[in-house]
């Protein structure tokens, strides 16, 4: 019996050490342990020199190991068998995997998801709108017909096939493809693409984001819009910053004003980026026009309605301490890869 229980503790650490998947070793392990001269063999041998009254011990100490030997040998044929397959069509299965390359989040799409996710929490739903649009839903219906100076303010570009359609200037179609659908109350929020012709430099460029805010109901007011843009703040850049309301113009709104927040570099003090004032424009905002809901089929006598609309990319160069705002559009690795780990 003592020679037994010492044979199962030497399998025991035999098989601590096996090396799987050696054909070798796996026969080695069966003449050792299973062959016609082997351990298992011998030890059953071994019965005929058992007292009787121990026999019966004995022998089911014995079965139980000599079926775990053979399970223990089916199951590492069965491996080195896997490893014969590998090994005959050319592979090395001990070779460390090849790294799957991870992409990044691009800083703006994450500037985009921090701005909607703060606005989703307040109940906003996300939409999104045509980057080619027609004169209608970029210009006209937002109360700028045709030559009103108004869209000047916004240099266009054309699509040569049809005049009616251009690259939106700004999200601000989207609102009057919600208020369009008819079906009330809105309460949305719409990023996108936007396009203008300015010259390219480090400080504008041809294409941007924006994202658009719209809530239309009974009785919204512009206490309503305040709050919610001071909600927005909050959770944005924290309780300390300081914010103020100028008053503005956009056709589409009125009354308009556009948003300062307290520089947060200088904490307000003045620095080169707020030009010495201590406060950054963030974005336009005001009352929807009577003349905007009632081009979307909206009663202005029963609904009002506030909007805002706010650029990505100048928050995102301030977040991330961004110079150039070139380098979001060149996809240049080497500067995307810095945003593996941001927020
Ligand atoms: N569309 C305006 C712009 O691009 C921003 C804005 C949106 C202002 C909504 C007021 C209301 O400048």
């Amino acid at each position: 019996m003592d020679q037994l229980l010492q044979q199962i503790e030497e399998y025991k650490k035999e098989i601590g050490q096996f090396t799987n998947g050696d054909i070798k070793a796996v026969e080695e392990f069966r003449i050792k342990w299973l062959g016609t001269k082997g351990i298992v063999k011998s030890l059953m041998g071994e019965m005929r020199n058992i007292p009787n009254d121990r026999k019966k011990e004995f022998g089911q100490v014995l079965n139980d190991f000599k079926a775990l030997v053979e399970n223990k040998f089916e199951e590492l044929k069965e491996g080195s068998r896997i490893e014969e397959t590998a090994a005959g069509a050319g592979l090395d299965l001990s070779l460390p995997g090849d790294p799957l390359p991870l992409g990044s989040r691009h800083p703006v799409s994450l500037m985009r998801n921090r701005i909607v996710s703060i606005f989703q929490r307040l109940g906003f739903a996300l939409a999104d709108g045509p980057e080619i649009e027609d004169d209608w839903h970029n210009f006209t219906a937002l109360n700028m017909p045709e030559f009103h100076p108004a869209r000047d303010m916004q240099d266009t570009f054309y699509v040569q096939q049809n005049p009616d359609w251009l690259l939106r200037t700004h999200t601000s179609n989207v609102q009057i493809r919600e208020m369009e659908k008819g079906k009330l109350p809105i309460r949305g929020i719409y990023p996108g693409r936007v396009y203008r012709n300015e010259t390219v430099s480090a400080r504008s460029h041809c294409f941007f984001h924006q994202v658009e805010g719209l809530y239309i109901d009974e009785n919204v007011s512009f206490a309503d819009l305040k709050q919610t843009l001071y909600f927005f703040v909050k959770e944005m850049y924290g309780t300390e910053v300081k914010v103020r309301f100028r008053p503005s113009f956009f056709p589409f709104t009125e009354p308009s004003a556009e948003m300062d927040i307290s520089c947060t570099l200088c904490k307000g003090e003045g620095c080169s980026v707020c030009k010495h004032t201590g406060w950054l424009e963030i974005l336009g905002c005001g009352m929807v026009h009577p003349n905007v809901l009632q081009n979307c089929r909206i009663d202005p006598n029963k609904y009002t309605g506030f909007a805002f609309g706010m650029g990505i990319e100048r928050p995102a160069l301030l977040k991330y301490g961004i110079n150039d705002i070139r380098l979001f559009s060149e996809n240049d690795v080497r500067f995307l890869q810095q945003f593996a780990s941001a927020i």
